[in-house]
């Protein structure tokens, strides 16, 4: 990475400003459903503390628009943190006013404090620079270890920097490298898997895989709209009927660039995602009327697998089927057995596939899970982020 590090400054006795990404599932009572994006920021955190920092870090929490939302408040954040680094962690009521400040001016070396959600603040999203500067009055050095986050210019993650000293941290720098090995100098041949339910966002994601991939395998309700491009009626499938002209003009822009577009050949039906007792396997051109594929289909699923065997690269983002219910979990869950089982440099992007690939027991196997979402996307499009992109070159 061409970044600076927290490697490269003397952390020691300072105020470090810290932005993660915290913005974890939650259970209904509020409680952290997924810590692993809380794990994913501990090295930082920890080696900020080893090396005598005073720890001040900053994340959001869901989409609160710039208002106190009681139910999006980090209580449950802190306390998980604290359980996780067996250290007392201590919590602003506000982002910046008199608490925060309160508590940042009797911090000491070794000690963390949590600010509350810094998207309650109508300033963070725009990044405001009176906001940015409040945050950098703060502290002595940024800190950014939110890669979640960095295709955002917000306040907290891309003003602040203007004012003190920015660089990456340990999470940050690991996400870029093993993104970047996805971009430059890649072993090929590459393959993409782009799964998910909602082709208007995912063509263009598609669409840019045409220029890193010699392979792109498609599944999840997508596949479906792909599926009706080669005229295929798909009963009552979720098709995206006003994007079966751009899934039409991607298969042909793929033959042209020699890209392979697989689309599956079997699916499991059912009447609906509630309907788990009436789940069968047809061909695709077999779909009933009345029916709706919720899942790749074990034909797929061999003729998938083979294509991975072969990849030495793999990059995948979204589910090939309803996965949150049994039995249409079974492609997903099929094809990250495949990914685990390849000798490929692989890497996961966006919570549903890390999700997947936990349930089916394999997270261990795959090169690298990205705590990545949108972030992610952006970063395979070549987009520069803006979240990386202020932190001071090396
Ligand atoms: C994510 O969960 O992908 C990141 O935390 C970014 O969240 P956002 O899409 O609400 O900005």
């Amino acid at each position: 990475m061409n970044k600076k590090t927290i490697k490269d400054l003397a952390v020691t006795g300072k105020r470090v400003f810290t932005r993660v990404d915290f913005n974890v599932p939650r259970l209904e009572n509020g409680e952290v459903a997924d810590d692993a994006k809380i794990k994913a920021a501990l090295p930082t955190i920890t080696y900020l503390l080893e090396q005598g920092a005073a720890v001040i870090l900053a994340s959001h929490l869901g989409r609160p628009k710039g208002q106190v939302k009681d139910n999006l408040r980090l209580t449950a954040v802190a306390a998980k943190l604290a359980e996780l680094l067996q250290l007392e962690v201590l919590k602003s009521d506000d982002v910046v006013g008199p608490d925060a400040e309160r508590l940042v001016s009797s911090l000491e070396p070794g000690q963390v404090l949590l600010l509350e959600n810094v998207r309650f603040h109508p300033g963070e999203e725009k990044n405001d620079a009176d906001l940015a500067q409040a945050y950098a009055r703060l502290a002595d050095i940024f800190v950014s270890d939110a890669f979640g986050t960095a295709h955002r210019a917000h306040a907290s993650n891309a003003g602040i920097a203007a004012y003190i000293p920015a660089v990456a941290g340990f999470l940050m720098e690991k996400e870029v490298e093993n993104l970047s090995r996805t971009l430059h100098n890649v072993q090929k041949p590459v393959l993409a898997i782009v799964g998910g339910s909602k082709t208007a966002d995912k063509i263009s994601v598609v669409k840019n895989f045409l220029k890193l991939a010699d392979t792109i395998l498609l599944g999840g309700g997508m596949a479906n709209t792909f599926l009706r491009a080669t005229g295929i009626a798909m009963g009552r499938s979720l098709v995206e009927e006003d994007q079966v002209e751009n899934a039409a003009a991607i298969m042909r822009e793929a033959s042209k660039r020699n890209v392979k577009i697989s689309l599956p050949i079997d699916v499991t039906i059912a009447s609906g995602k509630k309907d788990t007792a009436g789940a069968q396997y047809v061909a695709v051109d077999a779909v009933p009327a009345e029916q709706m594929a919720l899942d790749i289909g074990p034909k797929t699923r061999i003729v998938y697998a083979k294509l991975i065997a072969k990849a030495k690269t793999i990059i995948w983002n979204g589910p090939l089927g309803v996965f949150e219910v049994e039995p249409f979990a079974q492609g997903t869950i099929a094809i990250a057995k495949a990914v685990a089982a390849s000798a490929a440099f692989s890497i996961i992007g966006g919570g549903d596939v890390v999700a997947a690939v936990e349930k089916a027991g394999v997270a261990d196997k795959i090169s690298h899970l990205s705590t990545g979402g949108g972030a992610t996307l952006e970063f395979w499009e070549g987009k520069e982020l803006p979240g990386i992109a202020v932190l001071q070159d090396k």
